[in-house]
């Protein structure tokens, strides 16, 4: 599958000016509204007004509240699933997981000790109550053992290239070691055609919040796919 980037015209420019930083105002507000029913901080200050692309937006932006709710409804966990976020940031993944269903164990794996112990934090101070218990582990996912029984993997951002490729041979191997089926949730599938490339990968279903351009679309879609 390919996405279009368009070129910067006028169109373009108050598309960046204008319309983005515009939706990214009213996304943070509502999303810090959510944090804050909730009891956590799980929405990042800095925002992506100034990228040129939206492939520039900083490293470690959530994934949004509501195309999270509506991507886990669509692909449920179910009581055997074990849930696994690969550079999981402050946690908000695994706690709407672990939130939304009753399954086997959600796991939070994330490098960076600050948003690491954020999420610790926001496990401590949430209203919500887990029905699944969630295990926030700080370490590099490239060497940390995806554990044998895990089903769902979600990824959004965390890295590409050559780093992505080392995750996906990764996981590969930990299929080949304890043979089960996967169902992998690539955020912002920047990787799709290396993916595509791959007999084990197939794509399920592509799960898309319309935006009015095709690379932002892109950034804010889901390719689900079955690992075997
Ligand atoms: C775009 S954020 C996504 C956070 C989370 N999945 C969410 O949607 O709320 C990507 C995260 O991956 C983390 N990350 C990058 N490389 C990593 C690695 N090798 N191992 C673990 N985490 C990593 C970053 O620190 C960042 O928090």
């Amino acid at each position: 599958m390919r996405w279009e980037t368009q070129g910067i015209g006028p169109r373009s420019r108050v598309f960046r000016g204008v319309i983005r930083p515009m939706y990214a105002g009213a996304r943070s507000v509502a999303f810090r509204t959510i944090d804050g029913l909730l009891g956590v901080r799980t929405t990042q200050a800095t925002s992506s007004n100034g990228a040129k692309s939206l492939d520039e937006r900083p490293p470690n932006v959530s994934w949004g509240w509501l195309s999270l709710v509506r991507l886990l409804r669509r692909h449920p966990l179910g009581p055997t699933d074990v849930f696994v976020d690969i550079g999981s940031g402050t946690g908000r993944v695994a706690l709407a997981a672990s939130w939304m269903f009753r399954c086997r164990r959600v796991i939070a794996v994330e490098r960076d000790p600050r948003l690491h112990a954020r999420a610790v934090e926001n496990l401590r101070t949430c209203r919500a109550t887990p029905r699944t218990p969630i295990e926030l582990v700080h370490a590099d996912a490239l060497t940390w053992d995806l554990p044998a029984d895990a089903t769902m993997i979600f990824f959004f951002n965390s890295f590409r290239g050559k780093e992505f490729q080392e995750l996906v041979e990764r996981m590969l191997e930990s299929l080949d070691r304890s043979p089960r089926s996967v169902q992998f949730l690539y955020a912002n599938p920047v990787e799709a055609e290396f993916l595509a490339r791959s007999p084990r990968f197939e794509l399920i279903d592509v799960v898309r919040s319309w935006r009015p351009r095709a690379d932002w679309t892109r950034t804010t879609s889901v390719s689900v796919y079955r690992v075997r």
